[in-house]
Parts: C-alpha cells; sequence; structure tokens
C-alpha cells in the first residue's frame, strides 16, 4: 500500500497529478486514466457512477493508499459513493476548487464544467454553503474536452469556442471562473485570452494537493527523496494520450500499460 491512486477520463487528471508531484516528489503515483470510456461529462449520473467505481475498485485492487479523484464529473456524481464503499480515504476535486474560488474575494463566480459536472449543482451548492454571499452561475462547456485532449489549449479554434461559453458569464460579470473539470487547465492559454486578465482562473489542483498534505498528512511517504514515480494505465491504447501527456509531465511517462478494468468491482 505505498501508491497514490489518481483516476480520471482521460489526460485531464494529469494536471492534478503535476501538481501533486511538484508538492510531494517522494510519492509514488499509479494514474488510471479511463480512455475507453471517455467522455464521462456527457453521460449520466448512474453511468458515471457505475465507471467511478470500478475504476476505483482497480486502483484498490492494485494497493493504493488514498484514492485521489481527479475528474469533477466523477467527483459530482460518485464521491459519496466511492468515500462509502472505498477501503483507503477518498480525496475529490470539487472542494478545493471551491475553496480556490472563495479564496479569491470574488462577489460573483462562474463555473464551467462538463455537462454532468453543471447539471449536478455540486459547486452551485458547496459555494452556496461555504459562500451564502456569493452569487454562481455554472455554463456547461461540452466542446472544452474534446478540445483538450487534441492538444488545442492555445488555438484560434478554442478562442472561438470559449467565446460561445465564456459571454454569458462575463456579461453577467463574473470575476472568477472555476475551472470545473480536469482538463480545463490544458486550455489556460485561449481561456485567459478570452476571459481578459481581469478574470480570475481557478482550478482545483494545488488546492487538491493541499487537501492530502493537509487531511492525510500521516499516509505521506518522504523515503524516496525526489525519486517518487508515475506509473500509468490507460483503459484504451492512445498515441493521443501518450504525446499530451509528455507535454504536461514534461517527459515520456516510464511506465504505461494498458489494462482492462471490466473486472474490478
Ligand atoms: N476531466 C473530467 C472532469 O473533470 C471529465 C471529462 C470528461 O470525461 O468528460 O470532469
Amino acid at each position: 500500500m505505498n501508491q497514490i491512486g489518481i483516476f480520471d477520463s482521460g489526460v485531464g487528471g494529469l494536471t492534478v497529478l503535476k501538481a501533486l508531484r511538484e508538492r510531494l516528489p517522494s510519492e509514488r503515483y499509479l494514474y488510471l486514466g479511463d480512455t475507453a470510456r471517455l467522455p464521462y461529462g456527457t453521460k449520466t449520473a448512474a453511468t458515471v457512477r457505475r465507471y467511478a467505481l470500478n475504476a476505483a475498485a482497480h486502483l484498490v485492487d492494485h494497493g493504493v493508499k488514498l484514492l485521489v479523484v481527479a475528474c469533477n464529473t466523477a467527483s459530482s456524481y460518485a464521491l459519496d459513493a466511492l468515500a462509502e464503499s472505498s477501503p483507503v480515504p477518498v480525496v475529490g476535486v470539487v472542494l478545493p476548487g471551491v475553496r480556490a474560488a472563495l479564496a479569491t474575494g470574488a462577489h460573483r463566480i462562474g463555473v464551467i464544467g462538463t455537462e454532468g459536472t453543471i447539471r449536478s449543482a455540486a459547486y452551485q451548492d458547496a459555494l452556496a454553503s461555504l459562500g451564502p454571499s456569493v452569487e454562481v452561475r455554472g455554463e456547461p462547456c461540452p466542446l472544452f474536452v474534446p478540445l483538450a485532449e487534441e492538444g488545442w489549449g492555445d488555438h484560434p479554434v478554442t478562442d472561438q469556442v470559449a467565446h460561445h461559453y465564456l459571454t454569458p458569464l462575463l456579461e453577467w460579470g463574473a470575476e472568477t471562473l472555476i475551472l470545473g473539470c480536469t482538463h480545463y487547465p490544458l486550455l489556460r492559454p485561449s481561456l485567459e485570452r478570452v476571459a481578459g486578465s481581469a478574470v480570475r482562473l481557478v482550478d482545483s489542483a494545488s488546492t487538491v494537493a493541499d487537501s492530502v498534505i493537509g487531511d492525510h498528512a500521516e499516509l505521506i511517504d518522504t523515503s524516496h527523496g525526489d525519486a517518487g514515480d508515475v506509473h500509468i494505465q490507460l483503459t484504451d491504447a492512445s498515441d493521443r494520450f501518450l504525446r499530451i501527456a509528455t507535454a504536461i509531465l514534461g517527459h515520456n511517462p516510464e511506465h504505461l500499460e494498458v489494462v482492462d478494468i471490466d473486472s474490478a468491482v
């Protein structure tokens, strides 16, 4: 039981893995990208819950000591079910994102995410309970995940799509925008260009690392110095994943394999 397990539907969770690695370089990480079933964001709550429980069971079978749900859609729809069924602690991305947004002091907070995340109202509810005086507006952005998976984070087509999705939030007066999908930090250059410098863009990657360190200090392993490692498992082979993972991590992933997780329950 010496690895931190992380999962997402695809490359998005690597933004969380990167933040964790920067803060905890000694740790060993097992990352599962459920690329065979991507995207999660357009699926129903029941399907996402089933996929998330299946992915978590697979990581637990591989002996992880902590589970980071690096997917907002799975965190929104399945965090309670995951926490109930998991023998190891579970950390989601919604609350850390909400904390990061409230820390900006904004009165109007826009949330962008997958259709599932916005429909679940997980962000809207958490913001209403932790920041009752804050006004919140959510906007689903279904085309963003394919653009991020394509590596088009700094691209005129992404600028155009972002313009379409963000304009209602900008006209409404959003001062802070929560990137409520772990894929969206990969689109930052386009999103920053369209949102403008007056709007703060926040994501949960670094605050998730804070939660892991703050709430699970007893599980942190510092015995490998800076020599932790990352094992990546995918449910479907994907050259595109490899290309983007290499760009995010700054090197080729050392250990990458395709796994069948269907038998994990
Ligand atoms: N990266 C995920 C999220 O944070 C899921 C994207 C998808 O599969 O639709 O919601």
